[in-house]
């Protein structure tokens, strides 16, 4: 990430420092012809490493995978020199290290507003449901994801009333911790996992802090999924009441596979890593399996060529077998040259707004209303004293950089004591901020937006609390400072629909061009990335940090994540009308069918 102010919502990876003599690499020699079995290709990958071992025994041990189905390769443990050994021989196309990737986050509403569903709240719907009555609502289709597995018992995965699974399903259910067969049926068909490139890098995987098996510890998977093919569930609300609605996938009888490449690492909250050699297995499985659209919200490195960007690799394969692939573009906007998953075969989505608000704005003693958007619906005093956290710090914590950004024991209790705080932005994630403030016995927190620009992303503070626009704090801090006691009150949200200025780009939707090949305009579209509502695992909380202790069914985050599923629902729902079309044509179709039916998923300029 090169911009620190949004970095808490894309989910950071810091790299160990693991980094010994061996590393894992990736060997890759393009595809299959399918003249060898299984055993001969496991024996001719074996035959590469034992000629740049030592011994046999070691080459043995240094295998990690050996991609056998349709992607020709093998991931293993190797020196440098063993690397470039490799490399000079005439089969091999590339080796590359093996990196962890990070994911990105930071629907009721959603799907509405894109106008696939009924909708309330002032778009024209003549053309609802349509596409989804045309499509038999996906039904026939399989939607692979990548992800960090699966919750499946979500009411969102109900198999109530679905047909059998479509016959070229080659897929499996695999077992593993709290997880078994009984858990896979007509709506998750299929569900993966693959950690051996993990524990290579990460050592024996943390039972605690992960299931051994597809289950989803995290949310974002379970979140994706149901976007792509969540069946509608009416009631569906996060914490309280909010989004209320009925949530739904976009491809609602969609069938859904999960490949779970992502984990949890200790210790690092909101934290996870995606191995490629992981990433790269799963991918040759999907293809085999017979998914017929993938959907990728994981975020690669904007400048690798494509040989040694497995995301690259796995999706020209798919592409290849007409599997079309949709990923997310990243969260690190608004900056040039930002966008990643930018080979031209992918389709790479952005993020933008849908209509729904969740208005909170902070009523200053003058009466005047500052604009601010939250998600828990807590009530304040109709008057309450208001403090800026820069002038309520506990004297020698904090620097003139740090001052103002409610940094953990920075906070004097005896002076914000039952206060509303201003708490500046910072490098840290606003819910620890409001703790901080609660932990000083501050009554809430008035956040200020970390990107500058439109789009409030909003937070499910653990104390009452609202987030206002950047461009708003001086006004605020105005007010503080010219006022002998301050006072304001936050007003209780409400979920207003209908917002007229969407939709317009999130401001952490990454940004193009593209570093390595300038000629590609990327990203291709977008879609619905700004807090949107969908499934989430109750084994997380609702802001993935172990300080929350709270459960949700339904929770409500950001990102290109989030948009990147909703394009692989309409490309599912555009296969089941089309089967005869080709995975370029489904993407190139952005430029005609889906823009006009699916008024949101602007291609950005
Ligand atoms: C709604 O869309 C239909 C067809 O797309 C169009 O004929 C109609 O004029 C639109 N109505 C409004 C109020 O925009
Ligand atoms: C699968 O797990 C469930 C509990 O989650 C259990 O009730 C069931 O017996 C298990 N089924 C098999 C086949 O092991
Ligand atoms: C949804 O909630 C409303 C109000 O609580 C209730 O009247 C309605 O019956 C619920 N609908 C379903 C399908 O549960
Ligand atoms: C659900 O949303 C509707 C608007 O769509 C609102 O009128 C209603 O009060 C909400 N219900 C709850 C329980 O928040
Ligand atoms: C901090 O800011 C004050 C006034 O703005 C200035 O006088 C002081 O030199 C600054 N301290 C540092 C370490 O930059
Ligand atoms: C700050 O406090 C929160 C809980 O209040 C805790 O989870 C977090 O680890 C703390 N951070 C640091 C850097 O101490
Ligand atoms: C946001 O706006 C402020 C004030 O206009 C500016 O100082 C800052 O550099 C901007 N930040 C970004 C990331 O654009
Ligand atoms: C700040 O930006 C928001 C949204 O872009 C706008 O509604 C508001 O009026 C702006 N405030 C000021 C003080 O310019
Ligand atoms: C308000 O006062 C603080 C110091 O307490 C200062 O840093 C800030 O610039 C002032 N803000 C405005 C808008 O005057």
């Amino acid at each position: 990430m090169k911009n620190p102010p949004i970095i808490f919502f894309a989910f950071i990876l810091h790299l160990s420092a693991s980094c010994a003599q061996r590393q894992v690499y990736i060997v890759y020699f393009g595809e299959h012809n399918g003249e060898k079995t299984l055993r001969e290709i496991e024996d001719t990958h074996y035959s590469y490493l034992v000629s740049v071992k030592d011994s046999k025994e070691e080459a043995k041990a240094s295998l990690i995978y050996s991609y056998k189905n349709i992607i020709n390769g093998f991931s293993a443990l190797l020196t440098p020199d063993e690397a470039a050994k490799l490399l000079e021989m005439d089969e091999v196309v590339s080796v590359f290290h093996s990196h962890p990737r990070k994911y990105s986050v930071q629907t009721t509403r959603s799907w509405d507003f894109v106008n696939l569903l009924d909708g309330i709240g002032g778009m024209n719907h003549s053309n609802q449901e349509e596409l989804l009555i045309k499509a038999s609502y996906g039904k026939e289709a399989i939607v692979g994801l990548l992800d960090t597995g699966i919750w499946p018992q979500s009411q969102s995965f109900s198999d109530e009333g679905m047909e059998p699974i479509p016959k070229s399903w080659k897929g499996i259910c695999q077992h593993g911790v709290a997880f078994n067969s009984s858990h896979c049926y007509r709506k998750l068909i299929g569900a993966r996992y693959y950690l051996k490139g993990y524990e290579a890098i990460y050592g024996p995987l943390n039972n605690l802090e992960n299931y051994r098996s597809p289950r989803d510890k995290s949310g974002h998977g379970t979140h994706t999924a149901s976007t792509v093919g969540g069946r509608r569930v009416a009631n569906a609300s996060a914490l309280g009441g909010f989004a209320n609605g009925t949530a739904s996938g976009g491809a609602p009888l969609v069938r859904i596979a999960m490949y779970k490449v992502c984990w949890q690492v200790p210790g690092q909250d909101q934290g996870g890593a995606c191995l490629d050699d992981d990433m790269l297995a799963a991918f040759d499985d999907a293809i085999a399996d017979g998914v017929q659209v993938l959907s990728v919200s994981i975020v690669s490195f904007n400048s690798t060529p494509y040989t040694e960007d497995v995301i690259a690799i796995g999706s020209w394969h798919a592409v290849k077998r007409n599997i079309a692939v949709a990923c997310s573009a990243g969260n690190s906007g608004p900056l040039s040259s930002t966008v990643t998953n930018v080979a031209p075969w992918i389709i790479t989505v952005a993020a933008s707004s849908i209509d729904r608000v969740f208005t909170s704005p902070v009523l200053l003693g003058n009466d005047m209303k500052v604009e601010g958007q939250t998600m828990p619906p807590y009530k304040l005093k109709k008057l309450n004293p208001l403090v800026y956290a820069g002038d309520a710090e506990i004297p020698g914590t904090t620097t003139n950089a740090t001052t103002g950004r409610c940094r953990n024991g920075t906070l004097s209790s005896k002076v914000v004591e039952g206060k509303i705080v201003l708490c500046l932005r910072g490098k840290r994630n606003d819910i620890l901020k409001g703790l901080e403030v609660r932990r000083a016995g501050g009554a809430a927190i008035i956040a200020v937006n970390p990107i500058n620009g439109s789009g409030i992303l909003v937070n499910t503070h653990l104390l009452p609390g609202t987030t206002i626009f950047s461009n708003d704090s001086a006004t605020v801090l105005n007010n503080i400072n010219n006022t002998k006691s301050p006072m304001a009150t936050i007003i209780p949200a409400k979920t207003a629909l209908g917002s007229k200025s969407a939709p317009f780009m999130a401001p952490f939707s990454s940004w193009g061009p593209i570093g390595i090949e300038p000629n590609i305009l990327k990203p291709d579209i977008s879609a619905p990335g700004l807090n949107i509502l969908a499934a989430w695992s109750e084994a997380s909380s609702p802001t993935s940090l172990s300080a929350d202790h709270r459960v949700t069914k339904y929770n409500i985050v950001s990102g290109t994540s989030m948009s990147c599923p909703h394009v692989a629902a309409a490309a599912a729902l555009l296969k089941a009308i089309h089967p005869d079309w080709s995975s370029a044509a489904i993407r190139s179709t952005k430029h005609q069918g889906l823009t006009s039916r699916i008024p949101t998923m602007l291609a950005p300029n």
